[in-house]
């Protein structure tokens, strides 16, 4: 009796166990799909951002300001001393800031990661120091809920069908 319903009983238990494993996959592909996907990078929810740097020699203030991705981010750059630029290489925005006046450099945070600027008018001996960055974080808040939305589906899911073959 045992001999046969010991195997038989194993076969249920691992096919069970192999649906949980195809419903664990399909939640972590779903998370891995929510948290890269264009939702999580660029959401069409992001908010407008206004900074105002100052500039004077040799440096920005403040030198790193922090974005979500999908931000709409105004700088307003302004000189305190004498003529300034600000350059930001990954979007090739630049703007030069004559003294007491105001530069406007606008842009999409459209994915994480650092993005560093420059002066970019010679502006003394120490010019090439002149420098700041700007840091993109992943629409976290956005991401996690999904994530979280989706393995508690799955999840919930799973232990039905648990349940069921029990
Ligand atoms: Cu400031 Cu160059």
């Amino acid at each position: 009796m045992d001999a046969t319903s010991g195997p038989r009983r194993r076969r249920i238990r691992s096919s069970r166990a192999r649906a949980m494993w195809v419903l664990l996959c399909f939640a972590v592909m779903a998370a891995v799909g929510l948290w890269g996907g264009p939702g999580s990078a660029s959401s069409p929810r992001g908010a407008e951002r206004e900074f105002v740097i100052t500039a004077r020699q040799f440096s920005f203030d403040p030198p790193r300001i922090y974005v979500n991705a999908g931000d709409h981010v105004t700088l307003r750059v302004r000189s305190l001393d004498i003529t300034h630029g600000l350059y930001l290489d990954a979007y090739g925005i630049n703007v030069k800031v004559p003294p007491m006046e105001e530069g406007i450099v606008r842009f999409v945070a459209d994915r994480p990661g650092k993005l560093r600027y420059r002066c970019s008018v010679i502006c003394g001996s120490l010019h090439p120091l002149m420098v700041g960055e700007i840091v993109v974080q992943p629409n976290r808040p956005y991401s996690v809920a999904g994530v979280v939305a989706v393995i508690v589906g799955f999840g919930g899911l799973a232990y039905v069908w648990w349940r069921k073959g029990a």
